[in-house]
């Protein structure tokens, strides 16, 4: 429980049913020194049915786009991953409150690094979408490696991704765009064969194109008029006067 971002308000996860805890996430055995898959767990069975579609959003901040968008789509079940524990807390305990009124039984929330749960807790196939707005852009050169689009990542997210799914993202960050455009080009390009296979993940022999074909960004249904996706930094930004990029990587096969 924590009062930070409820102004005084007690926020509460719900742990067990909104907040994903221990019993939900064991911690990672050791079994993962010789077996990388060993800590994986299925997160669509933290929904009450787990045959739904299932999509991902990193960096779910204080919930907007996850609320709006799953109250539209009761169909889907929609994980909001989050690490900073006020953003966490407060999305949660959001999710909760509509719980209380019969709404939103298609959201969990998980306190964590996302690029972690991605590598090492996410079987392979699972997910339909995975959305990243408005990720930190750590400007510093020295920061780069905090961001979330890496070679790395984006290898997990073309593993834990259905064939045919999507990775959506939206920043408002012109350097951030130009490193995030920079590792699409690989990866949509046969480069992105060999990281694949330079990793362990794919198996899969190279062929025309690469691993994520680039589409362009379609809005979501929940964004209202004028908004690309509708998020909160999307409306802190979009006062500011600022542009946006946006893009869909599908993963091919
Ligand atoms: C700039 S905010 C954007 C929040 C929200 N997506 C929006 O557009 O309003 C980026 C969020 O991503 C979270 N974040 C950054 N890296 C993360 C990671 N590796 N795993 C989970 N959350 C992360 C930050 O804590 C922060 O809440």
């Amino acid at each position: 429980m924590s009062f930070g971002l409820g102004r005084g308000r007690e926020l509460d996860a719900a742990v067990g049913t909104v907040g994903i805890g221990e019993a939900e996430l064991p911690a990672l055995p050791d079994a993962i020194a010789e077996d990388p898959r060993a800590g994986q767990v299925d997160p669509r069975a933290w929904f009450p049915d787990a045959s739904r579609p299932f999509e991902i959003e990193i960096g779910s901040g204080k919930g907007t786009f996850l609320v709006q968008q799953a109250m539209l789509q009761p169909e889907v079940n929609f994980l909001g991953i989050e690490w900073a524990r006020e953003f966490y807390l407060y999305a949660a305990d959001r999710v909760r409150r509509r719980r209380d009124r019969g709404l939103l039984g298609n959201v969990r929330l998980l306190n964590a690094d996302a690029t972690s749960f991605l590598r090492w807790r996410a079987p392979e196939g699972i997910a339909r979408v995975v959305h990243l707005y408005f990720s930190d852009p750590w400007p510093k050169t020295r920061h780069h490696k905090k961001r979330v689009v890496q070679d790395r990542f984006l290898g997990e997210v073309w593993r834990v991704l259905a064939p045919g799914g999507e990775l959506r993202v939206v920043t408002d960050h012109d350097e951030l765009w130009d490193w995030d455009c920079a590792h699409f080009d690989r990866w949509t390009g046969g480069a992105g064969w060999a990281l694949l296979s330079e990793y362990g993940l794919g198996g899969e022999s190279p062929r025309e194109g690469g691993p994520f074909a680039r589409e362009t960004f379609q809005r979501p249904p929940s964004a209202e008029r004028g908004e690309l996706v509708g998020t909160n930094f999307e409306r802190k930004f979009r006062r500011a006067g600022k542009q946006f990029h946006s893009v869909v990587l599908r993963r091919c096969r």
